[in-house]
């Protein structure tokens, strides 16, 4: 595929749009949490809300019924005018390329709020084309508006193409914040056979060895472990920032920690909190643990120049779990600082 050069990938895409940000801004992110901008209910509870999640996304898209999408949008507009965010993200959810409302969805939202929002969150991205027409409009939009601070995109990973072409949607673009995964939209587009939003299946599974004859165990396995390591690589390899998406059955806590528990540890940094239950999972799961974070500055401690290899309670330490303990220890003086609680337990002040 052609890419452009180097200089002309930094050049703003329309005269007088800002210049592209060179790094996607530190921000925790731990949840993402999906609000119907057209509720007048749940919008009265914004002021409160952004003291507790990291990100506020109005949603425009899927979940939003056809007859609600302008008064979401409107929703949206009021919401994100009449508030004051402060550290906490403001982020859209619009509709897809191909939809009847994509196009007023940003010229509305630019024009109106475009200065106060970080994040647009697009649907259903095939591949770099996409993000690309969204970025020239979002150039040509932030200049006629005079917004100074570019606008970021987040794209949704949900379609077998996309998946194809993750590497490439995740360089598409200085104006790329990170990617979530989609697992609803993603299992109908690859023709997975599986009618949850996300979360195992139990026929997903590996049987142990007949053995003897004895009962065989089945261990279930996560049916979206191959997408979330292309996923993360594909991300971090760009510097952008990588995302498990939804969990739907808010019956089941103990499944929705576990799946967002594997994307951390896989090296998601976030993911979507759809209900008030899933905040707290997202914080607990996404803030690192204590005992971690308090190894993790051992190591540091006990290689200041990160360089070579000491024993720390029997275990090998070199320049590479430095380097792991960095990322640990870097993290939790980034929640620390957004998040009272965490700071007084990693005892970070
Ligand atoms: C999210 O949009 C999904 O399709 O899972
Ligand atoms: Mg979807």
């Amino acid at each position: 595929m052609t890419v452009k050069t180097p200089r002309a990938y930094w050049k703003p895409l329309a005269i007088g749009a800002p210049e592209p940000l060179r790094e996607v801004p530190v921000k925790v992110e731990r949840m993402i949490h999906f609000i119907p901008p057209h509720n007048e209910k749940v919008r009265a509870k914004v002021p409160e809300l952004i003291r507790q999640v990291d990100v506020i996304l109005g949603n425009l898209e899927d979940a939003i019924p056809a007859d609600a999408k302008l008064a979401a949008r409107e929703g949206f507009v009021e919401m994100v005018a009449a508030n004051d965010f402060g550290d906490t993200g403001v982020w859209t959810r619009i509709n897809c390329l191909n939809s009847p409302w994509m196009l007023d969805d940003v010229m509305t939202i630019m024009e109106k709020v475009g200065h106060k929002l970080d994040v647009i969150m697009l649907p259903k991205v095939e591949g770099p084309w996409d993000i690309h027409y969204l970025d020239q409009l979002l150039a040509q939009l932030e200049a006629r508006h005079g917004i100074t601070k570019p606008v970021m995109i987040h794209a949704i990973l949900e379609t077998a193409e996309g998946v194809k072409n993750v590497e490439a949607i995740a360089t598409a673009s200085p104006r790329m914040h990170g990617m979530s995964l989609g697992p609803a939209d993603l299992a109908a587009s690859r023709g997975m056979k599986t009618t949850r939003v996300g979360g195992g299946h139990p026929d997903y599974a590996v049987l142990a060895d007949a053995g003897e004859g004895g009962p065989r165990t089945a261990y279930q396995q996560d049916l979206w472990h191959y997408t979330v390591g292309k996923m993360v690589d594909a991300c971090l390899a760009a510097g952008i920032k990588p995302f498990y998406g939804p969990f739907g059955d808010f019956s089941d806590g103990a499944a929705c920690e576990a799946q967002f528990r594997n994307a951390f540890l896989m090296g998601c940094v976030g993911a979507w909190s759809l209900h008030p239950s899933q905040v707290e999972t997202a914080k607990r799961v996404f803030s690192p643990d204590a005992r971690e974070v308090a190894f993790a500055k051992r190591i540091l401690d006990a290689m200041p120049d990160g360089t070579g290899a000491v024993m720390i309670d029997g275990k090998m330490q070199d320049d590479a779990t430095w380097k792991q303990a960095k990322v640990i220890w870097d993290l939790a003086c980034q929640v620390a600082k957004r998040d009272p609680s965490k700071a007084a337990e990693y005892g970070i002040g």
